[in-house]
């Protein structure tokens, strides 16, 4: 029996992480060896202190039952005091926390709460895939917001077209931003929560980065800016914070009404997150924080490095003030794919191509910071090598 795939599926392109991985696999079946500074995955281990309360948790025989479905009431009074202490911002954790299994899957489910097929949803190009995933999904329109080099990777929002605002019903923004790496301002926040009142949708900010970040330049949560929990809701999650992609938890935060709906969809999709990783989560977010001052020196070490080597092969790029990636222009004007096909095939290095992340990232290709500073810099000097 030929078993026929539904149209959204058909319609959707190789994950792109997912077609690194299989293009990976076959070069290391040449025996080379394989650098990876493709997909972000942290490369330490999550600090010892979450395992050990992890451990204990797993044999309390109450964590052994379904979840709740919102996540734990102490799981989201941590989220709520993490974000008074980090970005001073409010909020009540009955009502306006939601847990997600990783930020992921919550910005792929969210489209499915607000977005009615037709409807627009401005998603940013280059950007994480999932944005316009979701949007497919849900049966939506994507419209694309160029993040162009000339703007700081930010997108123009008097360029979006009147009909497209008009039709909008989320938009979703990213910043620290993947795989630009640039960083937002709270003025550029203030100016889209205006647009957003204006015209009547919900801002999605996908807040993964906002813990790495450099030279003491601590980037703001969309939250913070007056106005903005009236017009939306923030993504953030432990995974690259804590070096938990593994673990698979987050949340999302902010208006009320939003953060309701989302929880209605996943109350019917989903059944929670197992509560051992729920309180190893509580024990991330509300012990000491040094851990992750440690884990800003060794990006920033590593972002260093890119940085040397990334002038001295003269390439464009912006030094990254936070974030794990390094965005850079391909020499030579090659396209992203032939640049990145090239140095995996000749190197044995993965770097992202930049069109994986939309039409607007031709052209560009991604370093990822997560392997230590002598992998780094191996993968370097064999890239170096190479004749453009
Ligand atoms: C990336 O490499 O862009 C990220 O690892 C993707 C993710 O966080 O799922």
């Amino acid at each position: 029996m030929k078993i026929e795939q539904a149209h959204r599926l058909k319609a959707l392109p190789p994950y792109l992480f997912a077609e690194i991985d299989r293009m990976k696999a076959e070069v290391a079946a040449r025996g080379v060896d394989i650098i990876s500074l493709g997909v972000g995955d942290p490369d330490l281990p999550t600090p010892g202190h979450i395992i050990e309360r992890m451990k204990r948790a797993v044999e309390n025989p109450r964590h052994h039952q379904y979840p709740s479905y919102e996540g734990m009431p102490a799981f989201r009074e941590a989220v709520s005091s993490w974000y008074r202490q980090r970005f001073g911002v409010i909020l009540d954790p009955a009502r306006e926390v939601v847990s997600l299994i990783g930020s992921k899957e919550g910005i792929a489910h969210t489209p499915l709460a607000f977005v009615n097929p037709g409807d627009v949803v401005l998603c940013p190009d280059p950007g994480y895939p999932v944005y316009s995933i979701g949007t497919i999904f849900a049966g939506g329109e994507v419209h694309l917001m160029p993040l162009l080099e000339e703007n700081g990777f930010l997108p123009d929002l008097d360029a979006i077209p009147e009909e497209m605002r008009k039709r909008a019903r989320l938009m979703f923004l990213n910043y620290p931003n993947n795989p630009t790496s640039a960083t937002a301002t709270k003025e550029f926040f203030e100016q889209v929560v205006q647009f957003a009142k204006r015209y009547n949708f919900l801002v999605c900010h996908d807040a993964a980065y906002t813990e790495v970040y450099f030279d003491d330049k601590a980037p703001p949560s969309f939250l913070e800016v007056p106005g903005a929990s009236d017009v939306g809701v923030e993504f953030h999650s432990l995974s690259k914070t804590y070096n938990m992609t593994g673990w698979r938890i987050g949340w999302v935060c902010g208006h009320a009404d939003a953060i309701s709906a989302i929880g209605r969809i996943k109350t019917n999709i989903d059944s929670g997150i197992f509560q051992a990783v729920q309180e190893a989560a509580i024990e991330a977010l509300t012990s000491d924080q040094e851990p992750v001052a440690e884990l800003r020196r060794i990006y920033q070490g590593r972002r260093d490095l890119a940085r040397e080597f990334l002038t001295k092969m003269k390439l464009r790029f912006t030094p990254p003030e936070a974030s794990f990636y390094v965005w850079a222009r391909t020499p030579s004007g090659l396209s992203s794919a032939q640049f990145v096909g090239r140095v995996l095939t000749e190197t044995g290095v993965v770097l992202t191509p930049g069109n994986g992340f939309g039409k607007y990232g031709e052209g560009y290709f991604r370093i990822s910071l997560t392997v230590n500073e002598e992998r780094l810099s191996e993968a370097f000097s064999r890239i170096e090598k190479l004749k453009w």
